[in-house]
């Protein structure tokens, strides 16, 4: 039994307790702050690794507590690694970016059972075995360990001499975001490791899956409503958001939770399995999953997906599928990773769920560019937990290509954040009173003309309404504009911007800045406080000094998005230097000693904007505003390194429909991200993105083993870059 020391007696606990304890002389504060740490460092273990608490969380503050004031008392007791230390650091100014000591790669995906299995044949026979397609009892001599595929965000931890040193984010595979200030506060990620059992390798690094929980992101949202910030799309959005968070108390304050699924270097490195691997990462103090399970067969592997498709939907975290892989290290060594994903590891992702629902109307919203963009309303329907009553149906070509009318029986699905898509029509189920789709030939909102866009085919792309002063184009540029990823405006959410626009308050991106001048109309909005108002002047003006590339990125330049804003004001500096510049130049600028990847229409756009009038009086308003119009070389440079994304160096090829995305406008948007997009596939390629009714290509690259990705994981990508 533990002895009771006198600092335990305090006033929630019963003197007499004393009676039958043995009586301790009292520790000094040296020794209670180590017994504090001990004690903590236990119960966060009890918590994240075990997940069999022993104490409330009132408890637990309360002996972070007594350490806190231990150590306010005796400063020279204070450790780097104390629990104490984990929240308290001072925002940085920028992410570093540092090189993986080992890549960290992707996985293969794969949707059905054969190609599972056919996956398992070329394991085997990369192995020098016999070809054991379909085979049954046992798996050819291969092991696998299943783990769930968590839903979060990549993480990689360094330890050296047991202590952490350092935290990434995975970035490109290459290098990553140094992001320790905020992995250090996260309570699941121990600081030291416990050598309780065995003493950790020199270094030890650890991959994993950073993920929240979808009870804490539900809290999160619920109060971000109510501060009058957009909520977040879903659990994983709001961890990486949260990961890149400058300031470390941020994210203290949200609860991440961590599994650890992988080795990265290791010196010495005595692991023969990623079973023996697991269990180490968890005996040092690291959480890993309690759902993995090592399995002989390739019969065991997929009752245990068919298994955890059914558990799933009860844990209280997102997952998408389950990752397979082999479990000897030296078998993995064997069969050698490919260009981005190893050869000895594979997703099997759970298809997106479906529903089948009536339609019931379709409304063309109007977006920042004018773009007209349909929306179904459905009759409600339960879908992967939710009720959806909405979906979208990108363009009018995609409506004629789908032959979608009102009435019709529609399947919708949804895949990871993205909202319900309309996959196809139950032309069976056809009645006779259904109503073809009119195309809008007026904005919905100011009745202005539409122009219609076609792509080389003369398939119609997007519609657009054709009136630059349009209310609804005004109210959905302000929104982007204070987008997260734009300006940042705390306090501007959805809601405030419609009210805002709908009083006359605001009319150009300028009159956000001089909002301050008009307080007491603002606080004559419905639900307005003074220090909801307050927080929202205090908003706009901290949002001043984002730089140019924010701005750029803000404004909603058709083509003009993140990545290339980043890019050009970086290039220029400053928006007067970019005011001189000719549309050529801003097409043919190097960085490096290299294309920068703006391309003719991303250079032509901006050029335009740039130089009509409404463009040239938006950047007036914004000068006399006072909002920062440079960019200083090195911000740019911390915050996103030219080259630091998947795409960067690729060798891409597109071949099928894409739903979401234009030809042209993609391959821009991949050059601006450094990759070359060509015409056909050979050995040469690294990646092939495939949409649907690809053919020889598609065919061709399987056989040559390029990695392919489907759409949803092109969106993906595109959504983390
Ligand atoms: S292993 C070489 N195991 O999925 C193997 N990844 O789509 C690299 N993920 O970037 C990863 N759960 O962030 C592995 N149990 C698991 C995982 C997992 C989720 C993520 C990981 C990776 C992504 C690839």
């Amino acid at each position: 039994m533990r002895q009771m020391t006198p600092t335990h007696c305090n006033a929630r606990a019963s003197c007499n307790a004393w009676a039958s304890v043995t009586i301790r002389a009292m520790p000094t504060p040296a020794e209670r702050v180590v017994e504090l740490r001990a004690e903590i460092d236990r119960h966060n273990r009890l918590y994240y690794v075990e997940a069999a608490p022993q104490i409330s969380d009132r408890d637990f503050d309360d002996l972070l507590k007594e350490l806190e004031q231990l150590e306010a008392e005796h400063p020279d007791l204070v450790t780097p690694d104390s629990p104490t230390q984990r929240v308290g650091g001072e925002p940085i100014d920028g992410f570093q970016t540092v090189e993986h000591a080992r890549p960290m790669l992707s996985i293969d995906n794969t949707y059905d059972r054969d190609d599972l299995l056919k996956w398992h044949d070329r394991v085997v026979k990369g192995l020098g075995g016999e070809d054991d397609l379909f085979g049954g009892d046992n798996a050819g001599g291969v092991r696998y360990v299943c783990e769930p595929k968590v839903d979060g965000v990549a993480l990689s931890l360094r330890y050296e001499a047991g202590h952490l040193v350092r935290a990434l984010s995975r970035g490109d595979g290459q290098r990553g975001d140094d992001i320790t200030h905020n992995v250090r506060t996260m309570r699941a990620v121990p600081l030291t490791l416990d050598t309780g059992e065995a003493k950790p390798p020199a270094v030890f690094e650890a991959r994993g899956e950073v993920f929240m929980t979808d009870a804490e992101f539900t809290r999160l949202n619920k109060q971000r409503v109510a501060d009058g910030q957009e909520p977040f799309k879903n659990p994983r959005n709001c961890t990486a958001g949260t990961l890149k968070q400058l300031d470390p108390r941020i994210v203290a304050q949200r609860s991440l939770r961590f599994y650890a699924h992988g080795r990265g270097e290791c010196d010495p490195d005595p692991y023969e399995t990623q079973t023996g691997f697991l269990e180490a990462a968890r005996a040092f103090g690291l959480p890993t999953n309690p759902e993995t399970k090592t399995l002989d067969s390739t019969d065991a592997v997929w009752d245990y997906i068919e298994g955890f498709a059914q558990r799933r939907g009860e844990l209280d975290y997102e997952t998408d599928g389950v990752v397979i892989k082999v479990d000897s290290i030296a078998q993995q060594d064997e069969l050698g990773v490919r260009s981005k994903s190893p050869r000895w590891c594979i997703a099997y992702k759970y298809a997106a769920e479906q529903a089948t629902t009536k339609l019931l109307r379709v409304d063309w919203q109007v977006g920042k560019t004018g773009k007209l963009t349909p929306r179904a309303t459905m009759q409600p329907v339960d879908l992967a937990g939710t009720t959806v009553q909405h979906a979208t149906l990108h363009n009018f070509g995609e409506i004629t290509r789908k032959d979608i009318r009102i009435g019709d029986e529609v399947v919708i699905e949804k895949a990871g954040e993205i909202i319900p898509q309309v996959m196809r029509v139950v032309v069976e189920s056809r009645g006779k009173d259904v109503k073809p789709i009119e195309p809008p030939t007026r904005c919905p909102e100011c009745e202005a003309d539409v122009e219609v866009e076609h792509d080389g085919d003369e398939k119609e792309t997007a519609r657009y309404c054709s009136n630059p002063e349009c209310p609804a184009q005004l109210r959905e540029r302000l929104i982007h504009f204070a987008g997260r990823d734009q300006m940042d405006i705390e306090g501007l959410g959805e809601k405030v911007v419609i009210q805002l626009t709908e009083a006359g308050l605001v009319k150009s991106f300028g009159d956000l800045f001089t909002l301050h001048t008009k307080r007491d109309d603002v606080l004559e909005l419905e639900r307005m406080g003074e220090k909801k108002a307050d927080n929202l002047f205090a908003g706009l003006e901290s949002a001043k000094s984002r730089g140019l590339s924010r701005v750029m990125a803000g404004l909603g330049v058709r083509h003009v998005g993140r990545t290339a804003s980043r890019i050009i004001a970086g290039h220029y500096g400053s928006i007067d230097a970019l005011m001189e510049a000719t549309k050529e130049e801003i097409e043919t600028f190097e960085v490096d000693g290299e294309k920068s990847g703006i391309g003719p229409e991303i250079a032509s756009s901006l050029h335009q904007f740039l130089h009509s009038e409404a463009g040239r009086h938006v950047i007036d308003e914004l000068r006399e505003a006072g909002v920062d119009l440079t960019e200083s070389a090195r911000a740019t440079e911390v915050a996103a390194p030219r080259g630091d994304n998947v795409f960067s160096g690729k060798k891409i090829v597109l071949t099928g429909t894409l739903e979401s995305f234009g030809r042209k406008e993609l391959t821009e948007r991949l050059e601006a991200f450094g990759a070359k997009v060509s015409g056909s596939v050979s050995a040469k390629t690294d990646l092939v993105i495939a949409g649907e009714k690809a053919g020889s290509k598609l065919d061709k690259a399987n056989k040559l083993g390029v990695e392919v990705w489907d759409e949803s994981a092109l969106v993906e990508a595109l959504g983390e870059t």
